[in-house]
């Protein structure tokens, strides 16, 4: 996507990396996500734990990336070294780092197949490739994606008598959440450059506010109109007729259907379904976990630091980004970063492949 009229992907390889700047040793560029909305950096990183970092600390996240972020932290540790022993660990460490969405797995299992065929001498080479690949094929996943989601738009927005259509989403599964155009925005982006009359409402995604700081910088640098709802909002507006369609991202989906998403993504499946408003995940392959059938059983929800509760970040009046406590000193928070949605509440999912029922994944992807 663009910013300010130059293309960016959120992670890409660079030659000459680290301090010998020597053109056959390779470091990665990624959006530092911890500095959105009030400061567009880039990153570098040279090593694989700085990669491990980068991905604990959500500099990088969102389902798609994280796959992504994690090959190229298995190219970064090839290039530390290339045996058979130091992938293994390097593959551990990476699978711990992030347990909930499973492109992470997919990633790390798919680069040790391709590394572990090949001579030592020739892996570090294929591992730069192989990440670029599965970069490559993220885009071009999501933009099928995008083109199935809008064929679904189009046809609810034609059964309607008033102009706007609108679109709740929770969290960030826009173009920052994968290497290019997102999952659940990608269909509001074909929307929107079709020339329809596309509103979002974004929720805000406490305690992180992936939607308050990401999604609605996104679609705000893509002249997007758009909404930041608290997360407690959307009920009363589906209560109201104000929103068309529910679409959200997912960490995890089983193969019967059940969708792993950010915590809250189930609080907002209830209130569409009550309110008959369609709910709709947008999800490549790599997000479909093929071995579980129990979403609430078979996934690991990551439980994630209780000060990101109890702690908010903005930006003052004078410019600075601070952090403040919200919650008494001595309250305790928990923080599950994930909830699922049983199929059942799920009207339908939108893959590279087209749209099905939620139970009916295996009739798109019988291969
Ligand atoms: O904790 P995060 O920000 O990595 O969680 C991200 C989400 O839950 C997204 O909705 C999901 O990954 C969507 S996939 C583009």
């Amino acid at each position: 996507m663009k910013i300010d009229e130059k293309y960016y992907r959120t992670i890409k390889a660079f030659p000459g990396a680290g301090s010998s700047k020597n053109a056959s040793f390779w470091g990665v560029e990624i959006i530092d996500q911890t500095k959105l909305p009030h400061r567009f950096e880039l990153f570098q990183l040279n090593k694989l734990v700085e990669m491990i970092t980068a991905i604990k600390t959500m500099q990088v996240r969102g389902a798609p990336l994280i796959g992504a972020a994690a090959a190229y932290g298995m190219a970064l540790a090839v290039q530390e070294n290339a045996d058979d022993g130091h992938l293994a660990k390097a593959a551990q460490l990476l699978l711990d780092s992030r347990p909930t969405a499973v492109n992470l797995r997919w990633a790390v299992n798919r680069m040790l197949n391709k590394l572990s065929s090949l001579p030592i001498e020739s892996r570090c080479k294929a591992a730069w490739q192989e990440a670029a690949l599965i970069c490559d094929e993220d885009v071009t996943l999501n933009h099928q994606i995008g083109q199935h989601g809008l064929g679904l738009i189009q046809t609810a927005a034609s059964q309607k008598q008033t102009p706007t259509f609108n679109i709740l989403t929770h969290c960030n599964a826009g173009w920052l959440a994968t290497v290019d155009w997102g999952t659940a925005l990608a269909p509001i982006y074909a929307a929107h450059d079709a020339g329809m009359n596309i509103h979002v409402w974004v929720d805000e995604t406490r305690p992180r506010n992936q939607g308050a700081s990401l999604t609605a910088w996104e679609l705000d640098k893509h002249g997007v109109p758009h909404t930041v709802i608290s997360d407690n909002a959307g009920g009363h507006l589906m209560q109201h007729g104000q929103v068309d369609m529910v679409i959200v991202g997912a960490d995890r989906v089983t193969s019967t259907g059940d969708v792993c998403n950010k915590i809250g993504t189930y609080l907002k499946a209830l209130a569409a379904f009550d309110n008959q408003v369609p709910f709709y995940a947008a999800v490549p392959s790599p997000t479909i976990d093929w071995k579980i059938q129990d979403g609430l059983s078979d996934i690991e929800i990551e439980m994630r630091d209780g000060d990101e509760v109890s702690y908010i970040s903005g930006l003052t009046a004078q410019g600075e980004i601070e952090t403040i406590r919200v919650t008494p000193e001595h309250s305790i928070a928990i923080n599950p970063a994930f909830d699922v949605t049983p199929s059942k509440l799920v009207t339908g999912i939108i893959t590279e492949r087209g749209v099905c029922a939620a139970n009916a994944l295996k009739s798109l992807f019988k291969d």
